[in-house]
């Protein structure tokens, strides 16, 4: 038997989920494991049909690899993988339902409105843009509602800017999500669950060189400062701990997850989005936090395949 490692796939995240692969790849390899990677592709089906592996681990971002699609396939091929199931990827990576879903257990998001692509062309930009303004206020972030790695996503300062906002969110998806912006300090939980339940490892803390954590900043090395653990009082980051786990268990979720979310002025964390396939890359968060936890990733990634196939 193998472990098959899928990576690539067509979303916009495709080259960071290669980049993602080939380190879960590298470490498996590491800790004494027999893995085949894969670019993830309609070729899928016949493959794993043809050689069924003992268990998957999905890194692919964005799109089929974390909307439920894959995961569903892999479901009626009866092959093991490591990370939620598609029901509950589908909730999670809808970043508005899992806004409302986390919310109704008491967990802080910012206000915020979805707006379709046709609606805001059929009822005409600056009347749609100018009502969200009097609701939200400013400043606004406007990002897809389905995506990922910041790909699409724009703070905005002032009303003249909400226009092109959407236009570049528009890009990557057919709905916006806009939220107020909450002032503050980015931070990422990541969680494992070896079998005992969910455990948050240390927040991460992320200052990006341009104030900015965007595509660039996430994936060039040294554009983003990281800190981790995040340098928050213990009762804040005991907060943020809580977040994750709490959004992790509300969302259904399974093995592994990484909430973002910004810690306001005041110590309050504000949550963003819940990660179902969180980047594994060199500069990816989760990494961080397993070497910040004095955790070796290797393992890691062997206890979730362990724990997949249980
Ligand atoms: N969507 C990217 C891969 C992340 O959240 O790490
Ligand atoms: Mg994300």
């Amino acid at each position: 038997g193998h472990v098959l490692v899928l990576a690539g796939g067509l979303s916009y995240e495709r080259e960071v989920s290669l980049r993602s692969g080939r380190r879960v790849t590298e470490v498996l390899r590491s800790a004494g494991i027999d893995v085949e990677t894969r670019d993830t592709d309609s070729t899928l089906v016949p493959t794993v049909l043809a050689d069924p592996p003992d268990v998957v681990f999905v890194t692919l971002h964005g799109g089929s690899g974390e909307d439920g699609a894959i995961r569903s396939v892999l479901e009626l091929l009866s092959v093991p993988y490591v990370g939620a199931g598609p029901d509950a990827c589908r909730v999670a990576y809808d970043k508005p339902t899992a806004k409302t879903v986390v919310r109704s257990v008491g967990v802080r998001t910012p206000d915020a409105v979805v707006l379709p692509k046709e609606t805001f062309h059929d009822l005409g930009a600056s009347a749609v843009l100018g009502r969200i303004i009097d609701r939200l206020g400013l400043p606004l972030f406007v990002k897809p509602s389905r995506g990922g790695s910041a790909l699409g996503g724009s703070i905005v300062r002032k009303a003249a800017e909400l226009p092109a906002a959407m236009v570049g969110c528009f890009a990557y998806g057919d709905t916006a999500l806009i939220e107020r912006y909450v002032e503050g300090v980015e931070v990422a939980v990541s969680v494992i669950d070896l079998g005992d339940g969910p455990v948050a490892l240390p927040p991460v803390e992320i200052v990006a060189a341009e104030g900015v954590y965007d595509y660039s900043a996430r994936y060039t090395a040294g554009h983003t400062e990281f800190f981790a653990p995040a340098r928050l009082r213990p009762e804040v980051a005991e907060a943020c701990a809580a977040m994750a786990v709490t959004a992790h268990t509300a969302l259904g979720l399974r093995d592994l997850s990484r909430t973002d979310l910004i810690v306001d002025a005041d110590g309050v964390p504000h949550f963003l989005e819940v990660n179902v396939a969180p980047g594994m890359t060199e500069t990816s968060l989760l990494p961080m936090a397993v070497a910040a936890a004095g955790q070796d990733l290797g393992a890691i990634c062997r206890g979730l395949l362990e724990v997949a196939v249980k």
